[in-house]
């Protein structure tokens, strides 16, 4: 097949958002808006020009990732032909269709677009438009036929009459074009409408004289719902969950309550994994094979590997999480911790930057910041890494199977050898050497192990 170009409006500040930020940047399922359109143009093509105007230098950053990505810059809004007007150095030196996308239409299906292009492919069509049917078609163009069914124009809402505004078949303004009669048609657009702007689909005026023009329809019109406001968005953001929800299932992920599980764009979940209801897992997450979380966990950029609990309350950030451990409940693993095999982290438990070596255990009220800890130690209950003097934070290491006692305080920076032990409610100031036991305030050697 020959190569597609894809251009993306995506100028507009979409001000009922009622927002400070462009419209196409604001999230849905964790990613930006704009990115769900890019996701899948990425798909269909290597060549994608974003028409951008607000807000531009922002758009280009955040999406920076694709390298198939170029932006050309419409200074002034003046209608969806004027913004393909802009890419017009692109469309002149191309040779396959050209696709047209709205950075704030993210429901697409790739397949409605896979099936737009064959469309337009097998008629060898001038342009062929994306049309759906409306029971609301309040506020889109509207798809006039004539007693045949040929297309004969399609009528904005602005300037429309009271029978054609009763159509329910509707421009979604998503289309396909002949790049060379795109380029044509757009050199003899003008604005002469209510609007004052240039409708790009007036393109067609031109192109219906040179070339076939067809209709594609796209039978679920929940994928054309164009954000506008935090009502569509809301929306969108339902049927979005829905659709990755369902997904997860087929893939042999259990959700106890679909309706009430939070999963973002992108997120990886392995066989056999059970998420109980009111959890929130966000994009940057993997979670590894048979793993159980929740009820009420929020999980961020977190990596899980398999058979491992994740109990009812536990947030993890940024943080990685290894097999066959249980965390919670009512852990807090806060950004950079790594925790190994086989480990317990238990109830109340905060951890922050901090690394666990495989089989060990801080199972109850621990706070535990700047610290690494070895293999198959023991945390008491209630003890504290005080790793910050009030001006800067130190680090704490414990060696291979140490002891803590409950209540014990580490004061950082401070080191705890291998097989070392302090006892209940002992301020450790001082490293502790291998094999030894400390106690007290300050901590003292009491005896060799
Ligand atoms: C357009 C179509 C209408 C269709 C509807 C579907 C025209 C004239 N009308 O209407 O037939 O039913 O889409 O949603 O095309 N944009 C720019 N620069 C501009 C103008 C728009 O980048 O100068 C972008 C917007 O940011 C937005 C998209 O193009 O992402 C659509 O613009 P919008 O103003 O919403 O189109 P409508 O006039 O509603
Ligand atoms: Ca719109």
């Amino acid at each position: 097949m020959e190569d597609t170009l894809v251009i993306i409006l995506a100028a507009g500040m979409g001000t009922r958002m009622k927002s400070e930020r462009i419209k196409v940047l604001h999230k849905l399922a964790g990613k930006p808006i704009l990115t769900h359109v890019l996701d899948k143009a990425s798909r269909l093509s290597n060549k994608i020009v974003c028409v951008v105007g607000h807000q531009a230098d922002e758009v280009k950053k955040q999406m920076n990732v694709y390298d198939n990505l170029d932006f050309v810059y419409q200074k002034e809004q003046l209608g969806t032909g004027h913004a393909v007007m802009q890419a017009e150095e692109y469309i002149r030196g191309h040779n396959g269709p050209v696709l047209v996308l709205y950075g704030d239409t993210p429901l697409l299906r790739l397949e409605t677009l896979q099936q737009l292009l064959q469309q337009h492919t097998e008629h060898s069509a001038g342009m062929t438009i994306l049309t759906s049917y409306l029971d609301n078609p309040t506020g889109y163009g509207r798809i006039i036929r004539d007693e045949s069914g040929i297309l004969q124009d399609i009528v904005e809402e602005q300037d429309a009459d009271s029978k054609t505004k009763e159509i329910k078949e509707i421009n979604t303004g998503l289309y396909c074009f002949n790049a060379d009669l795109l380029e044509e048609a757009l050199q003899k657009l003008d604005n002469d409408n209510q609007q004052n702007e240039y409708y790009l689909p007036e393109t067609m005026n031109y192109i219906r004289e040179k070339a076939k023009i067809t209709t594609s329809e796209v039978k679920d019109s929940g994928e054309i719902i164009g954000i506008n406001d935090r009502r569509d968005l809301a929306d969108a953001e339902k049927i979005i969950r829905k659709r990755i929800n369902n997904l997860h299932l087929r893939q042999g992920v259990t959700l106890i309550d679909p309706d009430n599980t939070y999963i973002d764009a992108d997120v990886v979940i392995g066989e056999d994994t059970i998420i109980y209801p009111n959890s929130i897992i966000k994009r940057g997450t993997q979670v590894g094979r048979n793993v159980r979380i929740g009820p009420g966990c929020q999980l961020d950029e977190a990596i899980i590997s398999e058979n491992t609990v994740i109990k009812q309350g536990s947030i993890i950030l940024n943080s990685k999480v290894g097999s066959e451990t249980t965390v919670g409940p009512y852990a807090y693993l806060r950004p950079e911790t790594k925790i190994g095999y086989g480990c317990r982290i238990g109830n109340f438990v905060e951890l922050k930057k901090t690394s666990v070596g495989s089989k060990s255990k801080v199972p109850h009220l621990s706070y535990v910041g700047d610290a690494e800890i070895g293999e198959r130690c023991n945390v008491g209950a209630g003890t504290i890494f005080a790793n910050y003097d009030g001006k800067d934070k130190h680090k704490t290491e414990l060696g291979d199977d140490v002891f803590i006692g409950s209540n014990t305080t580490l004061v950082a920076p401070v080191k705890v050898g291998n097989f070392a032990k302090t006892g209940a409610g002992s301020v450790v100031t001082k490293d502790v050497a291998d094999k030894t036991t400390v106690l007290g305030v300050p901590a003292r050697l009491y005896r060799s192990n």
